[in-house]
Parts: C-alpha cells; sequence; structure tokens
C-alpha cells in the first residue's frame, strides 16, 4: 500500500510538503515537525455529483455505516476499508431553527440554526472525530491509545476505545473538568492520570508519553479525527436541505474543530459540491484568548502556509515569563497553547474568517437563554451566541444573514457551572430554586 491509494497524508508546511502512507500513526510530520493532513486521491474516488445524493443512505439506516452520520459520507473521508470503520451511531444530531436565542443575539427570525453536538453517544462533537480516529487505530493494528483532555476528548476516547478493545490512558489537568466528563471517563474504564498542571501540561505530557510506548495519539493532532469531524460541516448542508449557510459560528480552544470545518468547505468546493464558502467566527474564551491576541493583534495569518514562527514563539515566551495558566467558567476551551492554530489560520485563510474572544459573564448568560428556549448546553459551547451577539452588534455579521452556531456539548458535562449560576444568582438569567415549608398553603402561595 503506497501513496498511491485513495489516501496519503501530507505535512502542511509548504517548504517539507513530505508525503506518507495513510497506513502509519504519525502526531506530527517525522521530517519537520509540523502538522499532517490527511489527503486524497481524489480521482481515484467515485464521489456522488451532487451532496443530495447523500440523503439515499437514510434509507438503508440498518447499516450501522448508512445510520452514521459520520460514515454516511464517508467517500468524502476515505481512507479506510469498510471492515475497520468504527461506529456506536455518533452524529444524529438536530439542526435547530431557534428564533428565540436569535432574538438575543440579534438575528432576525428564521436566520439562527444551533447545531446540538451535545446528542452524539459521549455528550460532545468528539465522537465524530473518534470515529475516525479508532477506524484508523484499528487499521494499523494499535492495542493502546492515549490522549490528553479538558474532559469531553477523554470522556469519548474512553467509550470508543472500550468499544474496539483498545487500551486507554486519559491525562487531565487535575481539578480543571467539568464533573460530568471526568465521571464519564472513569465509568467508561479508561486509566485516568490527573497532573498537576493545565491541559496544556498534559498536551505535552502525553505527547511524549506516546511517543516513548508507541501509544496510539486521539488528541485533535491526529489528522485522521479531524476528518470525522468535518462531517459536522456535512450534517449543517444536509439540515438546510443542501444549502450553505453565510456563517458558522464555533467555539475555538485546542482548534481542531475550526481546521476541520475549514478543510471540510475547501474540499466541497474544489469537488464541485458547493458553490461558495461560508464565513466563519471562532470564539474564545478571554482568559484563554491565544488565537485572538494572534490574529487581532499580532496580525498572524497563514501566508500560504509560511505563518511567521517568530510571532507564535514570542507569544508563548512571554506567556511563560509570567507563568500564565489560562483560566475560564469554559473549562473545555481553557487552552493556551492549541496545537492546531496553524491549521486554523489556514481555515481562517480559507473562510474568511473572524476570531473574537467573551467573557465568563457574557458565556453564561447567553448558556441560560440556550437552555431556557433551546435543548441547552455546556458553557464553551455558549460561547457562540456570546460571540455571535457581539458580532452583530458590530457589524461584522448581518443580522439577516443565515448563521449557523455549533453547541459542541450537552448541558449535563458540567452541572455545577449551570447550578452556581442559577443558585448563587450569578447572571441576569439565574433562575434559583425557592426553600419552601413542608406546609400545602404556603407552597400554594408560592406558585406563579
Ligand atoms: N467545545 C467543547 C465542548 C469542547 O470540549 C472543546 C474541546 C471545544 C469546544 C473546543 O474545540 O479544540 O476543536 O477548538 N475540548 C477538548 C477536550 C480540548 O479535551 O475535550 P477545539
Amino acid at each position: 500500500m503506497g501513496i498511491n491509494s485513495n489516501a496519503f497524508q501530507k505535512c502542511i508546511n509548504p517548504d517539507c510538503g513530505a508525503e506518507f502512507d495513510y497506513v502509519r500513526a504519525f502526531f506530527k510530520c517525522p521530517e519537520c515537525g509540523e502538522l499532517l493532513d490527511a489527503q486524497y486521491n481524489w480521482d481515484k474516488i467515485e464521489i456522488p455529483h451532487r451532496l443530495s445524493e447523500f440523503a439515499k443512505r437514510w434509507a438503508n439506516r440498518t447499516n450501522p455505516l448508512d445510520f452514521s452520520g459520520v460514515w454516511r459520507f464517508r467517500e468524502l473521508l476515505n481512507f479506510c476499508d469498510d471492515k475497520y470503520k468504527v461506529t456506536i451511531g455518533e452524529g444524529q444530531t438536530i439542526l435547530q431553527q431557534n428564533d428565540a436565542v436569535a432574538e438575543y443575539a440579534g438575528v432576525k427570525p428564521g436566520c439562527l440554526y444551533l447545531q446540538y453536538e451535545g446528542l452524539n453517544p459521549s455528550g460532545s462533537f468528539k465522537d465524530n472525530g473518534m470515529a475516525a480516529a479508532f477506524s484508523h487505530a484499528k487499521m494499523v493494528g494499535a492495542t493502546s491509545s492515549a490522549c490528553a483532555s479538558t474532559g469531553n476528548t477523554s470522556a469519548s476516547v474512553a467509550l470508543y476505545a472500550h468499544h474496539c478493545g483498545l487500551k486507554c490512558t486519559v491525562f487531565i489537568g487535575s481539578g480543571r473538568i467539568a464533573f460530568g466528563k471526568l465521571s464519564q471517563g472513569i465509568e467508561y474504564g479508561a486509566q485516568t492520570i490527573q497532573i498537576l498542571g493545565d491541559f496544556d501540561d498534559c498536551m505535552r505530557q502525553v505527547q511524549d508519553v506516546c511517543t516513548k510506548l508507541g501509544l496510539y495519539l486521539l488528541n485533535s493532532l491526529n489528522p485522521f479525527r479531524l476528518e470525522g469531524q468535518k462531517t459536522i460541516m456535512y450534517r449543517i448542508i444536509e439540515g438546510l436541505g443542501w444549502e450553505v449557510p453565510d456563517w458558522i459560528v464555533v467555539p475555538g480552544g485546542n482548534l481542531g474543530n475550526s481546521s476541520a470545518f475549514g478543510k471540510a468547505f475547501y474540499e466541497l468546493k474544489q469537488l464541485g459540491l458547493i458553490e461558495r464558502i461560508p464565513r466563519m467566527a471562532i470564539i474564545n474564551a478571554t482568559g484563554a484568548d491565544t488565537l485572538t491576541e494572534l490574529v487581532n493583534n499580532k496580525k498572524l495569518i497563514w501566508n500560504d502556509g509560511r505563518v511567521n514562527q517568530k510571532i507564535i514563539d514570542d507569544y508563548y515566551t512571554a506567556l511563560t515569563a509570567r507563568n500564565f495558566s489560562p483560566h475560564t467558567c469554559a473549562s473545555a476551551i481553557e487552552i493556551s497553547r492549541p496545537v492546531n492554530l496553524k491549521k486554523c489560520l489556514r481555515a481562517i485563510d480559507i473562510c474568511s474568517g473572524v476570531v473574537r474572544a467573551v467573557t465568563d459573564e457574557e458565556i453564561l448568560d447567553a448558556k441560560a437563554i440556550i437552555g431556557k428556549f433551546g435543548l441547552g448546553c455546556e458553557p464553551a459551547s455558549a460561547a457562540t451566541i456570546a460571540g455571535l451577539k457581539n458580532l452583530i452588534t458590530e457589524g461584522i455579521i448581518g443580522s439577516n444573514q443565515r448563521i449557523a452556531c455549533v453547541l459542541t456539548g450537552h448541558p449535563l458535562k458540567d452541572p455545577n457551572v449551570t447550578v452556581d449560576y442559577h443558585k448563587e444568582k450569578q447572571g441576569k438569567f439565574s433562575n434559583p430554586p425557592i426553600e419552601a415549608p413542608n406546609d400545602i398553603d404556603e407552597i400554594i402561595k408560592l406558585i406563579k
């Protein structure tokens, strides 16, 4: 099997551009250390002439690969034989038009759509990526897996690892992950190592451990994981009757999603399956705003792959010098050294992207609104609506444009943040429970 097959891996650094067989497991280019992409020889792959042809698969849902919201689109992530493909029914998500949340954000009725990735088996978008990455892991014969995580990756890795019989070790920052996520990882049987440090420390450690022990790495450095996450965009297009929205709004943490979404649209355009590429807004939390700082203040750009490394190095050196550790109530995106930074810059270039940071207060208020009028989400996901509201005020996003916000995780992932917001009356939309004596008349007096 050589690079003449359907798929291959390619370094994103144009001065390197090394290519590798897709049946090898790397998480960085062995030649130059940059990120790797999964790439395809599209002329060897039979692709539907129109995206709407994928709809036929709905009629064949007893086949698990047609039921999967990832593998239903398998021609667009064609890197492994069906016999290796892993699925536990991921990607059965809802794209909900929501006028009440739209009103909060200043968007016209009929224009705002919420993509509920919290409806995945482990409760977050990560399952899209894991279906693809664990398929690759099986293809290369991996027996042990590992990841660093702010919580959702670990929950998803643990679930998929036990489904396919791989051992799994997850690295988390001690006290840095939400309880729902921690409970999932340990319940699903992951060996959980709590490091006295933050996510960035865990990310560094896990790479070294994987190299030393030959474990299969499932963080979004893994190019095949991002292939699975492309399907979130296919499903948004599907939910819009095979039309492309004007804007995608996504939270930014380790920047895997934004990178995958940019790649998805680039490929669809290249294949003639869409006529235009939507714009993308990536939303950081102000306590973890590396991307915002680098793009908006330091003017870091993709520059055809020749990214100015000195800007990044200087920024990280300054973070280290002041002993910086990121802090936000949106613990999922509490990351200061995002590993997919360069791929994200490429996505910004592809999608004419914008980047903003929102405060914890803005995140929590937006989250309460998504809970009250929608199906709810975890804090990081609510950064999308908070960011959208600001971008509408700024006039960057038009109130009558068609906007899809990716709600990345389920509300039960982080019950503490929710209960504190309401019980401690932390925000404008707090809805605290009322204490009542055990007395019918007193209880009736309280009911509005
Ligand atoms: N939203 C949620 C709910 C997340 O869990 C994450 C990332 C993000 C957004 C950010 O996505 O990294 O693609 O930019 N969580 C990772 C984890 C880091 O370990 O669970 P990204």
